[in-house]
């Protein structure tokens, strides 16, 4: 992720969106709440790590993560401008997270994380496949990208210190953690449906492929 996250051109601004005033209408205020759910310092994850114990090149790679979350966030403002859409500052959906998050420690952080990184890969897929714009498929394309290596980073560590969690904790975690998933999934395809079906991806589709990745990224975050 550390090659990654200096490697995108930097987009200063989106100059034209090329869409037209309904599938503006539409696709801004979704995309507003997911900017706002990129937007966060990291902080508390930091924190958390540094108490965990990990060991520098983690906390390192954790870095890299969180800044390419905020170039994402990024991104999405610059499209949002472009759209006339204002940014959000609130939204009931980020600050469940926010709450979850908080709750208990790095390995409940991430695995929280991972839920919202689950759902983005298939929301952020659609709008690179459907939107009609080219330089918004570039960018819905380079935070998907970044998306599969978030994903990928955190299946490849996490598993580790989930695997300290006594194995009923384990199993439970497991359980929390896919319920999670597929309430998040279901909040999303209702409350962004319109805009996914425009793109292209009925809400059952998308709700087949967030559960098809699930079932992928559980069996690997999991794995004893
Ligand atoms: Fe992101
Ligand atoms: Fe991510």
């Amino acid at each position: 992720m550390s090659e990654r996250a200096g490697c995108h051109a930097h987009l200063t601004r989106v100059d034209h969106t090329g869409l037209d005033r309904a599938t503006a209408a539409l696709l801004g205020p979704s995309l507003a709440i997911f900017q706002l759910g990129e937007s966060g310092t990291g902080e508390h994850l930091f924190e958390a790590a540094r108490r965990a114990g990990t060991d520098a090149d983690y906390r390192q790679c954790l870095q890299h993560f969180i800044a390419e979350e905020q170039e994402h966030a990024r991104l999405l403002a610059l499209v949002l401008d472009a759209l006339g859409e204002p940014l959000r500052h609130r939204h009931w959906t980020d600050g469940a997270f926010v709450l979850i998050r908080r709750a208990h420690s790095l390995r409940t952080e991430i695995l929280v994380l991972m839920v919202a990184e689950v759902v983005a890969l298939s929301y952020y897929g659609a709008l690179a496949g459907g939107v009609a714009s080219p330089d918004l498929t570039e960018v819905f394309g380079r935070i998907h990208t970044d998306e599969m290596v978030h994903v990928a980073f955190h299946a490849d560590t996490l598993p580790n210190q989930l695997r300290r969690f006594p194995r009923p904790v384990h199993a439970l975690s497991r359980v929390l953690w896919s319920t999670l998933v597929v309430g998040a999934a279901l909040v999303v395809a209702k409350e962004h449906g319109r805009l996914l079906a425009y793109v292209g991806v009925p809400r059952r589709r998308f709700l087949r492929q967030v559960l098809s990745d699930h079932r992928r990224i559980g069996a690997t975050l999991f794995r004893r």
